[in-house]
């Protein structure tokens, strides 16, 4: 069978903007996760992730990482049994408690009463959650797959200002986007071109596209498209 998919080369998609009203709840986010409509996990992690492992730790030890929307990934244990310490946030209390449960990991749990109707559930027990807020401002490092890409088009700004407020001096921030016609599929996740990384970090940071590789899988055919790539992106400061 001929593969008829545009090659790796393919020029960002024109019509970006079509998707820039769309809006998806938390609700809605919330109920995907109960009525298991979560194709986004990986089991297995993210494969670019892994292979540039070595290029984001850069070598150094006792780093603070950063999940923005990090559902149950498993990347977050990598860096944890590499002794780094990860903060990741998730609306979805379904989605934490299957994190811990699947990497049996045992867990507490207590409000956060600065912030109603949050909680933070953390491994290890001597943490304070008033140490979270007061220290939550700064982390060396984020990996943000499914989250920038998550977020509603017209919040995007506002969402990549706080990623940019927490990182410290010398951070490295690994982004994963996905590049597919957007007039065929609504999102999530959204189309995010290059443009559009270049207009919301391009001021503060330095940009470089790592990697490009076909990310098409069997279930993206119910989005109505026949191509889909993931561009994994390293920003540093400028
Ligand atoms: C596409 S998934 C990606 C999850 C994870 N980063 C991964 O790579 O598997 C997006 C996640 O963000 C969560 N989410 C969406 N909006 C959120 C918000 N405003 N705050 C916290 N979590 C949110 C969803 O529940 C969902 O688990």
């Amino acid at each position: 069978m001929s593969d008829t998919r545009p090659s790796l080369d393919i020029k960002e998609y024109p019509d970006w903007e079509v998707q820039k009203n769309r809006i998806l709840t938390l609700e809605e986010w919330q109920d995907k996760w109960v009525t298991r409509k979560i194709g986004f996990h990986q089991e297995q992690g993210n494969q670019l992730l892994k292979k540039y492992l070595d290029t984001f730790l850069k070598g150094e030890s006792g780093l603070r990482i950063f999940f923005p929307l990090c559902g149950k990934a498993v990347e977050m244990k990598w860096f944890a049994d590499r002794g780094h310490s990860v903060v990741g946030v998730e609306i979805s209390e379904l989605g934490i408690r299957e994190f811990f449960m699947e990497q049996n990991l045992s867990y507490s749990e207590e409000p956060i009463a600065e912030i109603p109707g949050t909680k933070v559930f953390k491994v290890c027990f001597d943490f304070d959650s008033n140490d979270l807020l007061a220290n939550i401002g700064k982390f060396d490092r984020i990996w943000d797959r499914g989250a920038l890409v998550a977020i509603n088009p017209g919040d995007r700004k506002c969402y990549t200002d706080v990623m940019l407020s927490l990182l410290r001096k010398g951070f490295q921030y690994l982004l994963a986007v996905l590049s597919y016609d957007p007039t065929k599929h609504a999102g999530p996740p959204f189309y995010v071109p290059d443009a559009e990384i270049q207009r919301l970090f391009g001021t503060k940071c330095n940009i470089l596209c790592l990697e490009k590789v076909d990310a098409f899988e069997e279930r993206h055919k119910t989005w109505g498209i026949d191509y889909i790539f993931e561009k994994l992106y390293l920003l540093t400061e400028k």
